[in-house]
């Protein structure tokens, strides 16, 4: 993309520091880019970036195999700020010292300021920050000021204001570090000079030119799926070219109670976009009848839903161009990916891959709450930018055992209620997602003098930063209690409800 942002690259050591690191940058309004450790000072500088932040990592700068960097990234003359693992190693790099001490630090730590400095302007004997390291720098590099201290680690802060270098053993980048937002910011524009011009309507601006620039006058094809991405990049590419984007619709038959209407309002109603609607829930059912393995419930789901959207492409002959979703997060090309699947993710709505399609990605460069700051601004609907994930195979991964209609109307029913409930206790924010879940048993129950032989509905309510872990969400019992006598009361064919008090791991978020 053609643009025009001062541009901070963040050196990615190792777990999962990098992207929060690169996010709390971007929170400062200027634009951020994670490389890998292995990148070299060439491909570092290509970036232009205006500073340099190396983030903390799981290593010990003395393993055999402790990711280095490129030692000709000191000589490119641009401010960089050393984290954790990156202030020990910058500290090794350049001549100072980083001691085994077998005394490592964990959790809130006091830090003693022992000279004025900018990385902590303002801070007091004691002040809280979040440490997470064994190793300790012992002797700042030469030409570098100590500026901080702790119990256990004798150089905390240290500063070479000349060449504009500063490391720190803490991690600005968390919420339990007091005023680490100030660190982050005070390196940027003071110690760094970078100014802030990643602001919404500049990345609104600058992507709608790009999308002008890269689709001309055809025609772009975009696939809703409900999902918070696919709407704001449909949303974005309509600002940028109007008339020339139609989109498509599949109903499955899976989606959420509301969501059909909920798009037609939307994009329509209020868009006036060109939106091609298909009501195919009946072919899904029709394709999963019988079918209770999770994996081949998956891979069917996604397959039909790409041989109809395929039908529907092949009547659009002069579509050039495929939008798609697709986030900051899925294209970093960092060293340390983590490469196990546990579930094969589809994302309906998504890409069939050998379309001969050109991608328009208008979100590529963006973290999920950009994108969802970046829709509030277009215009989309508050329910449907603060939308909580949902799985591509929709509620086909919620039906433990044979999807059919009438358990999908169950659990459609069901979800509904915990949906709206979660809403009406205020809690829909602070929840990473919040759903009912169908398994395949039955269980014998008494309502009024009858006996019942009918379907529990599970609720799932979870935590979380970034799915790949989660907590069980510790709902008021009040809100239980709701959910069981509202669902129970409302959806038929349920006689029970429990709750699910599993982590992430050893559960997933969804039961398929
Ligand atoms: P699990 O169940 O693996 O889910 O803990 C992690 C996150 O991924 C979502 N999910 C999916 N998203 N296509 C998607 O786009 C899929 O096939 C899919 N399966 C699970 C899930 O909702 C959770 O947020």
């Amino acid at each position: 993309m053609i643009h025009t942002f001062d541009t901070v690259v963040v050196v990615d050591f190792g777990a999962q520091y990098a992207q929060l690191i690169a996010r709390r940058v971007r929170e400062a309004e200027v634009y951020s880019v994670i490389v890998s450790h292995q990148a070299s000072a060439a491909e570092i500088a290509a970036h232009q970036p205006k500073a340099i932040i190396l983030s903390g990592g799981p290593a010990s700068v003395y393993a055999d195999v402790a990711p280095r960097l490129d030692p000709a990234v000191y000589e490119l003359g641009i401010p960089i700020l050393g984290i954790c693992y990156g202030a020990q190693l910058l500290t090794l790099q350049l001549g100072g010292d980083v001691g085994r001490t077998g005394v490592g630090e964990y959790g809130r730590t006091a830090l003693s300021p022992l000279t004025a400095s900018i990385t902590m302007a303002g801070w007091e004997e004691g002040h809280s920050v979040w440490m997470s390291h064994g190793d300790s720098i012992q002797t700042p590099p030469p030409g570098f000021t100590l500026c901080a201290s702790t119990a256990h680690s004798p150089v905390a802060v240290l500063e070479d204001l000349d060449r504009k270098i500063v490391g720190v053993q803490f991690h600005p980048e968390v919420g339990h570090t007091d005023d680490g937002q100030g660190v982050i910011r005070r390196f940027l524009f003071e110690v760094a000079g970078v100014t802030p011009n990643w602001t919404r309507s500049s990345v609104i601006d600058a992507q709608v030119a790009a999308i002008r620039e890269q689709v001309g006058t055809r025609r772009v094809l975009c696939a809703l799926s409900g999902g918070v991405d696919s709407a704001v990049a449909a949303a974005l590419v309509h600002r940028a070219v109007g008339d020339q984007l139609t989109c498509v619709y599949v109903d499955t038959g899976l989606m959420r109670k509301g969501e059909s209407a909920q798009i037609e309002a939307t994009f329509r109603a209020q868009f006036a976009i060109d939106l091609i609607h298909i009501e195919a829930a009946d072919r899904f059912y029709v394709a999963l009848a019988g079918i209770t393995e999770p994996e081949s419930k998956r891979k069917i789901i996604g397959e039909l839903f790409i041989r109809i959207f395929e039908e529907v492409a092949a009547k659009l002959t002069e579509v050039d161009f495929l939008a798609q979703g697709t986030l900051y997060p899925d294209v970093i090309e960092s060293g340390t990916k983590d490469a196990a699947t546990i579930k094969s993710h589809h994302n309906v709505g998504g890409l069939p891959e050998d379309m001969q399609f050109v991608l328009v990605e208008p979100l590529r460069l963006l973290f999920k709450d950009e994108v969802r700051q970046i829709g509030a601004d277009l215009g989309l609907p508050a329910a449907m930018v603060w939308r909580q994930p949902f799985p591509g195979p929709g509620l086909g991964v919620r039906i433990v055992g044979e999807v059919t209609r009438e358990r999908a109307e169950i659990l459609r029913a069901a979800d509904a209620i915990v949906l709206e409930e979660v809403a009406n206790f205020g809690l829909d924010r602070e929840l990473w997602q919040y759903f009912a879940v169908l398994p395949a048993v039955r269980s014998v129950g008494v309502m009024g003098d009858e006996r019942t032989y009918a379907y529990p509905i599970i609720v799932r309510a979870v935590t979380s930063d970034d799915a790949m872990t989660a907590d069980w969400a510790r709902l008021p019992y009040e809100l239980l209690e709701r959910l069981s006598t509202r669902i129970i009361n409302e959806v038929d064919g349920v006689n029970r409800v429990a709750y699910d008090i599993t982590s992430k791991p050893p559960g997933t978020i969804e039961w398929e």
